[in-house]
C-alpha cells in the first residue's frame, strides 16, 4: 500500500495544498507521508539552470538529465529497501483513470517528477526503467495542455491517497461512487443526490427517495446513473 509520496519539482510551492482537507488529514494522522523535493538543489552552476535547447532543433526548452538523475537518486536512497515506483507526468503519458489509480495505490514508493517545459529528456526514463528497483511510469491527467507537471501531481495523488484504507471515514462511500458503480454496460457515473429540505426554489426531492423503499431506491439510481453515463458520451 501507497504510503510514502515523494515529489520533485522546480515549484516546492505548489504542493501546499497538500495540508489541507483530506490529504493534510491523512498526512496528520500517520497514514501517509509526503516529501517535496526543489529540483535546483541539484543543479552546480551559479543559476541553477535547469534545462536546454533540444537536439535537432525546435521550439521551447528541455529539461537537463543530470539534476533530476540526482534527484531521483536522492530520494530514493531514504528509502534503500522498496521499490521505487517513478511517475513522470507528461501529456504524451497514458492517461490516468479511477482504474491506473486502484493500482498505483498498491505501490509502496511512488515518486512524482514533474516536467516544464517541452519535458525532460527522455534519458531520464530510459534509465530508471532499466533500474531492477525501479518501475518506470509516463502519466498525463487528460488531452489538453499543462504548464508543467505540478497540477497533475495533485489531481493523481488525491485519486490515489483517498483510496488507502482510513484516510476516507465511511469506506462505503467508495464503492458507490462515480466509476465503482459497474452496470451491465461498464463503468457508471454517480446518480444525482439531493439532501435536505424537500423543496427548494420549487425543486422537489423525487419521492421515490422518501419512500423508504431501498429495492426502489437502488432501481432509480442505477436507471438515474445509466442516463446521466449515456449523456456524457453522446
Ligand atoms: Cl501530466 N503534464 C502537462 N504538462 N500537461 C498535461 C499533463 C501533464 N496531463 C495533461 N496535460
Amino acid at each position: 500500500m501507497s504510503n510514502r509520496f515523494d515529489v520533485i519539482t522546480i515549484f516546492p510551492e505548489y504542493f501546499s495544498p497538500l495540508d489541507l482537507s483530506l490529504i493534510g488529514k491523512a498526512k496528520k494522522a500517520g497514514l501517509i507521508s509526503v516529501g517535496i523535493h526543489d529540483l535546483r538543489t541539484q543543479t552546480s552552476d551559479v543559476h541553477g539552470s535547469v534545462d536546454d535547447t533540444p537536439y535537432g532543433g525546435g521550439a521551447g526548452m528541455v529539461m537537463s538529465p543530470e539534476p533530476w538523475g540526482k534527484a531521483i537518486d536522492v530520494v530514493a536512497s531514504e528509502f534503500p529497501d522498496l521499490t521505487h515506483e517513478l511517475i513522470v507526468l507528461t501529456p504524451a503519458g497514458k492517461k490516468l483513470t479511477q482504474e491506473l489509480a486502484e493500482e498505483l495505490v498498491s505501490s509502496d514508493h511512488l515518486i512524482f517528477a514533474c516536467g516544464r517545459y517541452e519535458g525532460i529528456d527522455i534519458r531520464v526514463t530510459d534509465y530508471y526503467k532499466s533500474q531492477p528497483n525501479f518501475k518506470v511510469r509516463e502519466i498525463s491527467i487528460g488531452d489538453y495542455v499543462l504548464g508543467g507537471g505540478e497540477v497533475a501531481t495533485l489531481v493523481i495523488m488525491e485519486a490515489i491517497i483517498r483510496l488507502i484504507p482510513g484516510v476516507i471515514g465511511n469506506p462505503d462511500s467508495l464503492s458507490e461512487e462515480s466509476h465503482s458503480i459497474v452496470g451491465d454496460d461498464g463503468s457508471l457515473v454517480e446518480y444525482p443526490n439531493y439532501t435536505k429540505p424537500q423543496e427548494w426554489r420549487g425543486l422537489k426531492v423525487p419521492d421515490v427517495l422518501l419512500s423508504g423503499n431501498h429495492g426502489e431506491i437502488a432501481k432509480w439510481r442505477l436507471a438515474q446513473a445509466q442516463i446521466r453515463t449515456k449523456n456524457l458520451n453522446s
